[in-house]
């Protein structure tokens, strides 16, 4: 075989309706082979290891047209078994698999995306995979804000910046190596607004980023008016994308589900090191493993701890755990109520429907997790208000709320405005904090000072 013909990778598609050429005008280097028929499929998964194509295949496309023989699982684990460490890509025409994309995560796929909604962001996947083999040439990029650089600071991979005209990646700090006073300089000179990482970097750069905010806090010789300051400047910088004003509608589907996963990873590193940490691995442990970043309850998570940590008030931690949680007793619900909307309820379905945040606790119980009492809290009062509106099965009275059972709850109803699962039309960032503060529901002042903290002085690359 020649030297050429060995580097080739092959990305291959089983039952797929979508145009190859969407996959394969990627690169010059991949063919695409598409398998149409259970037969050709079953001689497939049937055929030795030594088929030469076996090593070349770097991903699989799969979607149900056209078979009725097998089901969803049972290619799975066919694929899992055949392609060892591939990514699996589940490709579907049904809008309503989005939300259910943890299920099919669980049955052993990678990710789930939606043709033709999502195709973009499947080429972006199928990019980034490749861009992994060395053979392809291909380098991906993700534009950064670095902010309170400092001498000594020591990055795990390369940072870049772009030349404006060739469009270039300049190496300007390397992996490994600790920032020297005349980088420090130039960096602040040059005053980038952007640079840029190797897109497999960008978990790591949160992570940092996540640690960077933690320590923020016991940092030595800093008034607690600095610290603010350098929490705030920190978390723009890193969420800039989610609340730039052109976020209108974020969605679970296309962008903003990339959007979503780093602020689930902002949030998560940052809760990773809190004192709490123990307790968010056990209830997601308890939840069935990591959370899907897409998910409601991991939006509200992260949301709301990012909002907690922004205004320097609450327990992020706390918010955090709540959140994934906070809904869980929907599912107790009979599938006649949990299915529609709030506000199509009938009375009396609005009753049974009102007792969830109850019925979360009692989920939590059932399964013997100790929670405290703020805990309790946040849960059981998400849906009661500042100003006294909204329902529990507790009596409160009005100014009780704790802050971080203030903060679920504005988390929730944002993520309510912000997002549509279906890719409807919702409310930019800005607007929902204006909405937000229309209704009078919430602390205004809080409502105020995030939107101040998180929308202003938004810039794009
Ligand atoms: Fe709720
Ligand atoms: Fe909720």
């Amino acid at each position: 075989m020649e030297k050429n013909e060995q580097e080739r990778l092959e990305i291959l598609c089983l039952f797929c309706e979508i145009n190859p050429e969407i996959v394969a005008s990627l690169s010059s280097n991949i063919d695409v082979r598409r398998i149409n028929t259970a037969a050709d499929f079953e001689a497939l998964i049937a055929a030795e290891n030594e088929d030469p194509n076996t090593d070349k295949v770097c991903a699989v496309l799969y979607s149900q047209a056209g078979d009725t023989k097998h089901s969803t699982l049972e290619i799975a684990q066919c694929l899992a078994y055949k392609y060892p460490g591939k990514a699996l890509l589940f490709i579907t025409k049904d809008i309503a698999n989005a939300k259910d994309r943890e299920s099919i995560k669980k049955n052993g796929f990678d990710d789930l995306f939606i043709d033709p909604l999502e195709v973009d962001l499947l080429q972006k996947k199928i990019l980034s995979i490749l861009a992994r083999h060395k053979s392809t040439g291909l380098k991906l990029y993700a534009p950064v804000k670095l902010v309170d650089l400092q001498v000594g600071d020591v990055f795990d991979f390369d940072v870049f910046f772009q030349l404006s005209v060739s469009k270039k990646y300049i190496r300007y700090i390397r992996a490994g190596i600790a920032v020297s006073s005349e980088v420090l300089e130039k960096f602040r000179k040059h005053s980038f607004n952007f640079l840029y990482i190797p897109e497999e970097s960008l978990e790591s750069f949160f992570k940092m980023a996540g640690a960077k905010l933690g320590s923020i806090d016991g940092k030595a010789g800093l008034s607690s008016t600095e610290k603010q300051h350098k929490v705030e400047t920190l978390l723009r910088s890193v969420t800039y994308k989610f609340f730039d004003d052109k976020s209108a509608g974020v969605s679970a589907i296309g962008e903003g589900r990339e959007i979503f996963k780093e602020l689930n990873s902002i949030a998560e590193n940052f809760i990773l090191k809190s004192p709490k940490a123990s307790w968010f691995k056990k209830m997601q442990m308890t939840l069935g493993g990591k959370q899907d970043p897409y998910s409601h309850s991991s939006r509200v998570g992260s949301l709301g701890s990012l909002f907690a940590i922004a205004l320097g008030e609450g327990r992020p931690e706390l918010i955090s755990i709540a959140a994934l949680v906070h809904d869980l007793g929907k599912t107790l619900l009979p599938s006649e109520i949990a299915s529609k909307k709030e506000e199509d309820l009938t009375a009396v379905e609005l009753i049974k429907y009102q007792l969830h945040p109850e019925l979360s606790l009692r989920i939590l119980k059932e399964r013997r997790l100790i929670i405290d009492e703020d805990l309790t809290q946040c849960i059981l009062l998400h849906h009661r208000k500042w100003n006294g509106s909204g329902y529990s099965s507790k009596a409160h009275s009005v100014g009780s709320l704790s802050i971080e059972t203030q903060l679920l709850s504005i988390a929730d109803e944002f993520d309510y405005l912000i997002s549509s699962d279906t890719g409807g039309p919702k409310l930019s960032p800005a607007k929902a904090f204006d909405k937000l503060r229309e209704k009078l529901e919430h602390n205004p002042i809080l409502i105020n000072r995030l939107k101040t903290i998180f929308c202003s002085q938004q810039d794009s690359p």
